[in-house]
C-alpha cells in the first residue's frame, strides 16, 4: 500500500428526519443570509422545500433563492449563482438536490469570492480560489457522492469541455434516505450504476493486488448490486433505498481511494460525451463501461478475475485467469440489461453523426490504470458503443 494522508472535512448526518434534527445548530453558526439552492422544481413538488423553508425561517435567516440548477450545470448558471451571492452579501449556501445543484454551488463558493474568471483560474493559471463561502448539502438525489469531495463537474459550452473545478467541500452533508424516495426510477437506477462506477474506478487503479482499500470496495460492489436489484422488486424499500444512498456516499468520501491512485477513465470519455451530448451521466457510463473493458481485458485480467469472484460470485474452479476476467465483463454487461439501463449509444437517444472524434480528442487520459488508452483506442470504443 502506498503512503497517505486521511483527513475528512464533512461531517454526515444519516437517516431518519436527520434535517430537523440537525439543521438547525448548523444553522446556528452560520451568518444571517442564506442561498438556498436548487434544481428544476422537484422539490417544491415533494415538501423537501416547505420543511427546509420552514427550518430556515426558524433560524431568522434571510433566504435568497438560486433555482433551475440543471442537470449537467453549466459554467454559465455558476456564473449567476455567484452574481446572487454577491448582491445578496451570502454568508452559506445550502444545496438542496443531487450532484448537479450540489456540484454547481462548489464552484458559485469560489467563484463569489473573486472577480478572476474561475475557469481560467484553475485550468490555466493552475491557481486556487481565494476564498470560499461556507455550504452545506441536503442530499435528494443519490449516487454521485458529490456531497461528500470538493470537486465539481461543470459544463463549460463555450468550450465544449465538461470538466472538473475545484471549491469547498461542504461542512456537512444531510442524508436522509426518505427524501430520495421520490426520484424516478430511472434515475434511482442510473445513479446506483454511478455509484457502482466510482467503485470499479477506483478498483482498476493502482496498487493493483489485494489491499483493504479494495477489499472495502468489493463489499460496496456487492452491496449496490444486491440493494438495486432489492429496489427494483420494491421501490418502496427503505431499508434497501438506505443502503444505497450510504453505499453512494462511500464512493466518494476517500476511504476506497486510500493509498491507491483511481484510474477513472470511463468517467473522463462520457463527461466528455457529456459535454457534446447533454446525457444522462450514470446511463452513459453504462454504455461505455463494458466496451471499454473488453479493451482493458489482456492488461487487467487479475483485477476482473477477482471481481469475478469476490463481487460476482463466478465460480473459479477449473477456470483460467482470462475466462473469469471475460466472465467478469459479461456478468457486467448482463445486469446493465437487468437494471433496464441502455447497451448503446442509439438507445440514449445519441444521434450517428456526433462528433465521436471530437469526444475522443478532447477526453483527459487517466494514468492511474493498467492501460493507457490512446485517443485513437477511445474513438474505437466511442464506435462500438454506437
Ligand atoms: O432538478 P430537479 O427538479 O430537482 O430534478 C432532478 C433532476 O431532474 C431529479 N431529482 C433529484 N432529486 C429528486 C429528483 N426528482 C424527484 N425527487 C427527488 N428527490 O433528478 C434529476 C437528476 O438530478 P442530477 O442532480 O442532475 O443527477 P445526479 O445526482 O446524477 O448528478 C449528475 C451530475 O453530477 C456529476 C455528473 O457529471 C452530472 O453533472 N457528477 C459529479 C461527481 C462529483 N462531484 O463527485 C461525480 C460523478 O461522477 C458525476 O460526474
Ligand atoms: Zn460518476
Amino acid at each position: 500500500m502506498d503512503t497517505f494522508t486521511y483527513r475528512y472535512p464533512v461531517a454526515v448526518y444519516f437517516g431518519e428526519k436527520a434535517a430537523e434534527k440537525n439543521l438547525p445548530a448548523e444553522l446556528a453558526k452560520v451568518g444571517e443570509n442564506v442561498l438556498l439552492a436548487y434544481g428544476g422544481g422537484s422539490i417544491k413538488r415533494n415538501g423537501v422545500y416547505e420543511e427546509l423553508m420552514g427550518l430556515l425561517t426558524a433560524a431568522g435567516k434571510t433566504v435568497t433563492e438560486f433555482s433551475g440548477i440543471m442537470s449537467n450545470p453549466t459554467y454559465a448558471k455558476v456564473q449567476e449563482g455567484a452574481r446572487l451571492a454577491r448582491e445578496n452579501h451570502i454568508d452559506f449556501i445550502l444545496a438542496v438536490g443531487g450532484g448537479s445543484v450540489i456540484d454547481c454551488c462548489k464552484v458559485v463558493s469560489a467563484q463569489a469570492k473573486t472577480d478572476e474568471d474561475l475557469w481560467e483560474l484553475e485550468t490555466v493559471k493552475h491557481g486556487g480560489p481565494a476564498g470560499l463561502i461556507p455550504m452545506g448539502a441536503v442530499v435528494t438525489a443519490f449516487g454521485t457522492g458529490a456531497e461528500m469531495n470538493n470537486g465539481a463537474v461543470i459544463t463549460n459550452e463555450e468550450k465544449k469541455v465538461k470538466g472538473p473545478l475545484w471549491g469547498a467541500f461542504y461542512d456537512f452533508a444531510i442524508l436522509d434516505p426518505a427524501y430520495t424516495m421520490t426520484m424516478p426510477m430511472g434515475q434511482v437506477i442510473s445513479g446506483a450504476f454511478d455509484a457502482l462506477s466510482h467503485c470499479m474506478e477506483t478498483y482498476m487503479g493502482s496498487p493493483r493486488g489485494t489491499n483493504l482499500s479494495d477489499e472495502i470496495n468489493e463489499a460496496c460492489q456487492r452491496n449496490i448490486i444486491r440493494n438495486l436489484r432489492a429496489t427494483l422488486r420494491d421501490p418502496q424499500d427503505i431499508a434497501a433505498r438506505s443502503e444505497l444512498v450510504w453505499a453512494a456516499a462511500m464512493g466518494e468520501n476517500g476511504i476506497l481511494k486510500i493509498g491507491k491512485v483511481t484510474d477513472f477513465q470511463a468517467h473522463m470519455l462520457e463527461h466528455q460525451l457529456g459535454a457534446y451530448t447533454d446525457c444522462n451521466h450514470g446511463r452513459g457510463l453504462a454504455v461505455i463501461h463494458p466496451v471499454l473493458y473488453c479493451h482493458m481485458l489482456p492488461e487487467a485480467a487479475p483485477q476482473f478475475a477477482r471481481l469475478a469472484v469476490n463481487v460476482w460470485d463466478v465460480d473459479p474452479a477449473g477456470k483460467t485467469e482470462n475466462e473469469l476476467a471475460d466472465a467478469f465483463i459479461k456478468m457486467l454487461a448482463a445486469f446493465i440489461e437487468e437494471i433496464g439501463l441502455p447497451t448503446t449509444f442509439a438507445q440514449m437517444g445519441i444521434p450517428a453523426d456526433t462528433d465521436f472524434q471530437a469526444v475522443a480528442d478532447s477526453t483527459v487520459l487517466t494514468g492511474g490504470c493498467c492501460k493507457r488508452f490512446t485517443r485513437e483506442e477511445l474513438l474505437t470504443v466511442l464506435h462500438e458503443c454506437q
